[in-house]
């Protein structure tokens, strides 16, 4: 797998990362899986406090030098409060069963925190070395420089956001070209539209016409057409060795300029709405997803 530097931090991470959101129950499975991508080449995990899979990540890194991984976490924004972003990270450091974070993820924005309260605890762990480098997620362009400013010491090594072949609002908002002229890095998470692409017949067959050229499925040809986006690194969430192996592959892919543009046109044809569309405001999803007290038995 290659792998391409990850701007500010100036780590090489493989092209691809592995996201665990929402993996299936057989957690036997995933750990395989996790362990089949650790084995072939990829290097960068994601994972957040709100998903309960740190401990799942946990079992599947054990065995590997730590060093050599790139493994990533998030606070949940009901967690800004100064004191709060230092407990959570120090409870995700737990349930990995590791010593540091290569990257500390803001998972959501919240304005019922001043930002500078949550950048000064973020800035806290850095210094700390708990955290290696600072990232958001979720930000729009206006909260992502409202966060930066916020901080005196450190900047803001990547935004993660949604971003696929068929949603594409982060071009049209001007966040995709403010982070690479900047150095952000973009992560490009729900690459495969959160198996939404599966669901459209079409599409697929249209991703298929493309797949056959290069004997490569339609989940390969679009998470290869993020792949030659500049300064993206998509995250796909696989529960099976199957998947992940599929997914893997997908970065052997070099794609000619025709087939790119054909691809760059789905999107016209395709669009779907961001996953969190569905909820009326931002604050709606935070609040969906309150799941301290609910979800951590
Ligand atoms: N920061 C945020 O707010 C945020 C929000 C959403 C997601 N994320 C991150 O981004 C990651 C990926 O996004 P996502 O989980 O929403 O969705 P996704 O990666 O776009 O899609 C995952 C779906 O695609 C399926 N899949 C994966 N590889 C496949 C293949 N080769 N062929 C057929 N199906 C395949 C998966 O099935 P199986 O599970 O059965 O393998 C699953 O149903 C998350 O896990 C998480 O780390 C972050």
């Amino acid at each position: 797998m290659e792998t391409k530097e990850f701007n500010k931090t100036k780590r090489q991470l493989s092209v691809l990362g592995v996201g665990t959101w929402e993996l299936s129950s057989d957690i036997n499975e995933n750990v395989k899986a996790i362990k089949y991508a650790l084995d072939n080449g990829i290097n960068f995990i994601d994972t957040a406090e709100m998903y309960n899979t740190e401990n799942v990540v946990a079992q599947a890194i054990k065995d590997y030098d730590r060093e050599k991984l790139f493994i990533a976490s998030k606070v949940w924004p009901t967690h800004f409060g100064y004191d709060d972003v230092i407990k959570a990270c120090e409870g995700s450091l737990e349930k990995l069963g590791t010593k540091y974070l290569d990257l500390y993820q803001l998972h959501w924005p919240n304005k019922a925190i001043d930002i500078k309260e949550t950048m000064r605890a973020m800035e806290k762990l850095v210094s700390d070395g708990k955290i290696k480098s600072i990232g958001i997620s979720n930000f729009s362009l206006s909260e992502m420089k409202d966060a930066q400013n916020a901080m005196s010491k450190y900047e803001i090594a990547s935004n993660q956001v949604e971003y696929s072949i068929v949603t594409r609002d982060i071009e049209k908002s001007g966040l995709f070209d403010y982070c690479r002229e900047n150095s952000i890095a973009i992560i490009a998470y729900s690459p495969l539209s959160h198996g939404k692409l599966f669901g459209n017949a079409k599409l697929m067959e249209d991703l298929l016409s493309i797949g056959k050229k290069y004997g490569k499925q339609p989940a390969q040809i679009a998470l290869s057409w993020l792949l030659h986006r500049d300064n993206t690194f998509p995250i796909p969430k696989a529960s099976n060795t199957e998947h992940m192996k599929e997914d893997i592959a997908s970065a052997d892919i070099k794609l000619n300029d025709e087939d790119i543009s054909f691809l760059s046109g789905l999107e016209e044809k395709y669009y779907t709405e961001p996953i969190s569309k569905g909820h009326k405001k931002k604050e709606d999803t935070i609040n969906r997803y309150n799941f301290r007290e609910e979800k951590t038995d």
